[in-house]
């Protein structure tokens, strides 16, 4: 076969192989075998009678356009079909989205937020203080020097001789008073420890502390506060009983005790019978506390209280047990 009727061979071949690929791969498997080819009868040109190879080389690239066209066009085809496939694809906008799994706030977390809203709204503001806490803001600018039995409840997380894990959140009355002049209304919210552990105490708990601090704030100021956050939080109508009991911060200092939530005060299992249940302590401000803080005790008074969160959740929630607080058991935290 002369070298013109290789070529034709070659080129009608060629483009009938690749229009009939099966796959863009077998596509490109033939797009190479008949360049090869090519190359190879090119390489016969040489042995050609100088005046024939200009239209002989001529007649190579024509085969070679062609197999290249051919290749391009069985592409083309390809990209083609994949752009109308996509523009058939129906979506039916209609279906409904399948939901997110959400989570939500925990209990105590939302107790917490629920009990500064109340207080903000008494015109309190949130103050914040160190867990990590000295023992001078801890214990003794709160009237609670080293040797005092008052220390025993809660002498536990020591870090060093100065350094304690604070015990309450009351040392965050003394921050507050040391950066800022009266008139005072904080609350402070935050995370305690001590050295408790059955069902309804643990080494860590949350509390809230409350401090007022003007002329003229009363006692009676302060049972109006707690009367007030109890019968919002509990969404009831119920009272507050100051029970005298000592606290070295506060004089005079009182236990803070609420009609119990279930039976309304007439006495249940929840109660034991008696009609009231603790919240938490509360008091005057020691003139000895303002001396600590460099606040004028002859001008000004104020009231202090501090109350377990997870206690208030409990008697809301009738949660019996604290760990449940803690351990992360999907199946207690999504009850609320
Ligand atoms: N800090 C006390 C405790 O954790 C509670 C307390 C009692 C806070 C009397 C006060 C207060 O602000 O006035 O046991």
């Amino acid at each position: 076969m002369d070298l013109s009727a290789q070529l034709d061979a070659i080129e009608t071949e060629a483009t009938a192989a690749i229009a009939a690929a099966a796959s863009e791969q077998d596509a490109r498997a033939l797009h190479a075998k008949y360049k090869s080819e090519l190359a190879t009868a090119m390489k016969a040109m040489g042995k050609l009678p100088p005046g024939e190879r200009p239209a002989m080389g001529q007649r190579a690239n024509k085969a070679k356009d062609a197999l290249e066209k051919a290749f391009e066009g069985y592409l083309g085809g390809l990209r083609e079909a994949a752009e109308a496939a996509d523009l058939a694809r129906v979506v039916d906008v209609t279906l409904p989205a399948r939901p997110a799994p959400r989570g939500h706030l925990h209990l105590l977390t939302q107790v917490r937020l629920e009990a500064v809203q109340i207080f903000s709204e008494l015109g309190f503001v949130v103050a914040d203080g160190p867990q990590i806490e000295t023992d001078w803001h801890t214990f003794e600018a709160l009237a609670i020097p080293r040797d005092h039995p008052a220390r025993d409840m809660q002498d536990t997380f020591y870090l060093s001789d100065e350094i304690v894990l604070r015990t309450h959140t009351s040392p965050v009355q003394v921050r507050t008073m040391l950066t800022q002049a009266p008139p005072i209304r904080i609350v402070a919210p935050g995370h305690v420890y001590r050295r408790d552990d059955d069902p309804t105490h643990s080494p860590m708990f949350t509390q809230i502390e409350g401090l007022a601090v003007d002329e003229g704030i009363s006692f009676a100021d302060l049972k109006g506060v707690l009367i007030h956050f109890v019968s919002r939080f509990f969404q009831k109508d119920l009272t507050v009983r100051l029970r005298p009991s000592y606290f070295p911060f506060v004089e005079p200092g009182a236990e803070v005790d609420m009609q119990c939530s279930f039976c309304g005060g007439s006495g249940c299992r929840l109660c034991k019978g008696t009609g009231w249940v603790e919240i938490g302590g509360a008091g005057v401000v020691d003139p000895d506390v303002f001396a600590h803080c460099k606040i004028d005790s002859e001008k000004y008074t104020g009231f202090a209280f501090g109350m377990g969160l997870e206690r208030m959740a409990m008697l809301r929630h009738g949660v019996n047990d604290i760990k449940f607080y803690y351990e992360g058991d999907v199946r207690f935290l999504e009850q609320f």
